[in-house]
C-alpha cells in the first residue's frame, strides 16, 4: 500500500493498555522526566515497522492539577504516548481493587477474595463500578484520538470492558483485545459475580486473543456455558455476529538480548559475576514479587534440595531477584514478609561465616546487569503457580547460547507449551519434585544440555515479539474484512 505521495502506507495502531510504556516522575510544577520501561509489549511493538503505533494508558502517577496534566501530556506526546488521568480513588478501587485483588488472583486460579480482603477496598460492587468507570475513561481518550481506518488494540484484564465501550460509540471501529494472563477454566470464571457482563463486553471486540490454545478454549466454553452462546471453531457466535477467538503466543525481541551480550558493560558484568561465583553453580530466579510466581514454594524446594544433598552446600547459590510490584495491595505486602522470613531462616540454617546459599534482592536490575546474570546462570528456576506466558524463560534461553544452562519450568506457565521439550517441566506445588529436578539439572550431561538448549533457542529466536504483533494485527484486519463480506452476502 502507498500514500498519494508514493510513501509506503503505515496503518495507525492505537495500543491501549492500563500502563503506558514509560514511567513519569514529576520534577516541578510543569516539568516531568520520562523513562521507557521495556516490558514485553513495548519491545514487541517497537520492532513493528508496518504500523504507526501510538499508546494510550495510565502514566502510573496521580496528577490532580491541570497545569501538571498539560505538561505531562506534552512530554508524553514526544514518545507517541497519550495519557489517561485516573484520580487516587479510582486507582484504589479499579487498579488495586478490582484488577489486582479480584481479577488477577481469580485468573491465576487463586480464587476470589474472602471478606477480610474485600473489606480493605470497600465492596465488590463499588470496585466493579470503578472498573467500568475507568474503562469508560480509557474509551473517551481513544474516541478523542481515533481516526477512520485505525486499528485499536486493547490489552489485558484491566480493560475487558473497553471493547464494548468503543463499539457502542462507533461500531465500525476495528477492535482487538488480547489477554496477557491465563483465562481460567469456565468453572473458575463462573464464580465471579460480574462474570456475564465481562464476557459480553469482551465479545464486542472483532478479534479476541490469548497466549495459548487452552486459554482460548476456556474463554469459548465460558461463553457457551455461562452465556449460552454458540462456540464454533472460529470463535463465539451471538445472533449471527461472530467474535473471532484464537491463540497468538507472544515472544521476545531475542536479537536485543543476543546483541547485548557483546556490549562491553555486559561483558564486564559477566566477568565480575564469574569471579564472584567462581567455585559455585549459579541458580537464578527473576520474578515480580507476586503470589502467582511461586517464590516461597521455589525457595522451599531449594531448601529441600540442600537438606537432601549436603555435598552441594558450598557448591551452589540461588540468586533470587524479586521485583517489588503493586505494593499498595495488602496481599503483596504479606508476601514480601513471608519471603523474607523463609530466606532468613534458610540462610541462617545453611549459611557459613563467608557465604549464604540464597542471595535475595527486592529490586529490579537494569537491562545489562540482567543479561549478564542470565548468561552466567547454570540453572534457571521459573516455577510460577500460574503464568500467562512468562517471558523470563525466553530471555534466559536467548542469553544462554554459550553456556547452555538448564531451564526448570512450571507446567502452569504458558511457556511450557513452547519450551516444554527443552526444559525440565515441574509441578511447582510439588516441592519434592522441584527439589529432585534441581539435582537433575545440576548434574545434567553437557550433551543433554546442548540438545535441550538447541530446541529452546530455535523456538525463542524464531517466534519473536514482532512476529506476534504483526500476526495479531493482520488477523484483526482480515477478520473485519471477512465480517463485512458476510454482511454484504
Ligand atoms: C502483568 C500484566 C501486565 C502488567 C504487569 C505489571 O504482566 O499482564 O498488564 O502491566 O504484570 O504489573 P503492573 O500492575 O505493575 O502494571
Amino acid at each position: 500500500w502507498e500514500t498519494p505521495d508514493g510513501k509506503p502506507f503505515r496503518q495507525r495502531l492505537l495500543v491501549v493498555a492500563n500502563r503506558l510504556p514509560v514511567s513519569a516522575v514529576r520534577r516541578g510544577k510543569e516539568s516531568w522526566s520520562l523513562e521507557i520501561s521495556a516490558g514485553g509489549l513495548v519491545s514487541a511493538l517497537l520492532g513493528v515497522k508496518e504500523f504507526e503505533a501510538r499508546w494510550i494508558g495510565w502514566a502510573g502517577v496521580n496528577v490532580p492539577d491541570e497545569a501538571g496534566q498539560r505538561a505531562l501530556t506534552k512530554a508524553l506526546a514526544e514518545k507517541r504516548c497519550i495519557p489517561v488521568f485516573l484520580d487516587e480513588e479510582i486507582v484504589h478501587q479499579y487498579y488495586n481493587g478490582y484488577c489486582n485483588n479480584i481479577l488477577w488472583p481469580l485468573f491465576h486460579y487463586l480464587g476470589l477474595p474472602q471478606e477480610d480482603r474485600l473489606a480493605t477496598t470497600r465492596s465488590f460492587q463499588s470496585q466493579f463500578a470503578a472498573y467500568v468507570k475507568a474503562n469508560e475513561m480509557f474509551a473517551a481518550v481513544v474516541n478523542q484520538h481515533y481516526q477512520e481506518g485505525d486499528v485499536v488494540w486493547c490489552h489485558d484484564y484491566h480493560l475487558m470492558f473497553l471493547p464494548k465501550c468503543l463499539k457502542e460509540h462507533n461500531s465500525d471501529m476495528k477492535v482487538g483485545w488480547f489477554l496477557h494472563t491465563p483465562f481460567p477454566s469456565s468453572e473458575i470464571h463462573r464464580t465471579l459475580p460480574s462474570r456475564s457482563k465481562l464476557l459480553h463486553a469482551v465479545l464486542a471486540a472483532d478479534l479476541v486473543g490469548f497466549h495459548t490454545y487452552d486459554y482460548a478454549r476456556h474463554f469459548v466454553s465460558a461463553c457457551t456455558r455461562i452465556l449460552g452462546l454458540e462456540g464454533t471453531p472460529e470463535g463465539v457466535e451471538d445472533q449471527g455476529r461472530l467474535t473471532r477467538v484464537a491463540a497468538f503466543p507472544i515472544g521476545i525481541d531475542s536479537d536485543r538480548f543476543i546483541r547485548a551480550l557483546e556490549f562491553s558493560q555486559v561483558r564486564e558484568h559477566i566477568r565480575e559475576l564469574k569471579e564472584t561465583f567462581a567455585d559455585r553453580k549459579v541458580m537464578l530466579g527473576v520474578d515480580r514479587l507476586d503470589m502467582i510466581k511461586g517464590i516461597p514454594q521455589k525457595i522451599l524446594a531449594f531448601e529441600k534440595f540442600l537438606e537432601e544433598n549436603p555435598t552441594w552446600h558450598d557448591k551452589v547459590v540461588l540468586l533470587q531477584i524479586a521485583v517489588p510490584t503493586r505494593t499498595d495491595v495488602p496481599e503483596y505486602q504479606k508476601l514480601t514478609s513471608q519471603v523474607h522470613e523463609i530466606v532468613g531462616r534458610i540462610n541462617g540454617r545453611f549459611g557459613t561465616l563467608t557465604a549464604v546459599p540464597i542471595h535475595h534482592l527486592d529490586r529490579s536490575l537494569d537491562f545489562y546487569a540482567l543479561c549478564a546474570l542470565y548468561a552466567v546462570t547454570d540453572v534457571a528456576l521459573v516455577t510460577s503457580l500460574r503464568d500467562g506466558m512468562n517471558l523470563v524463560s525466553y530471555e534466559f534461553v536467548a542469553c544462554q547460547d554459550a553456556k547452555k544452562g538448564v531451564l526448570i519450568l512450571s507446567e502452569f506457565a504458558g511457556a511450557a507449551q513452547s519450551l516444554g521439550a527443552g526444559a525440565i517441566l515441574v509441578n511447582p506445588w510439588n516441592i519434592t519434585e522441584v527439589a529432585t529436578s534441581i539435582g537433575t539439572a545440576l548434574n545434567m550431561s553437557a550433551e543433554e544440555r546442548e540438545k535441550r538448549h538447541r530446541h529452546n533457542f530455535a523456538h525463542v529466536t524464531t517466534h519473536t515479539a514482532q512476529e506476534w504483533a504483526e500476526t495479531f494485527v493482520s488477523e484483526l484486519n482480515d477478520t473485519v474484512v471477512e465480517a463485512q463480506q458476510r454482511t454484504k452476502q
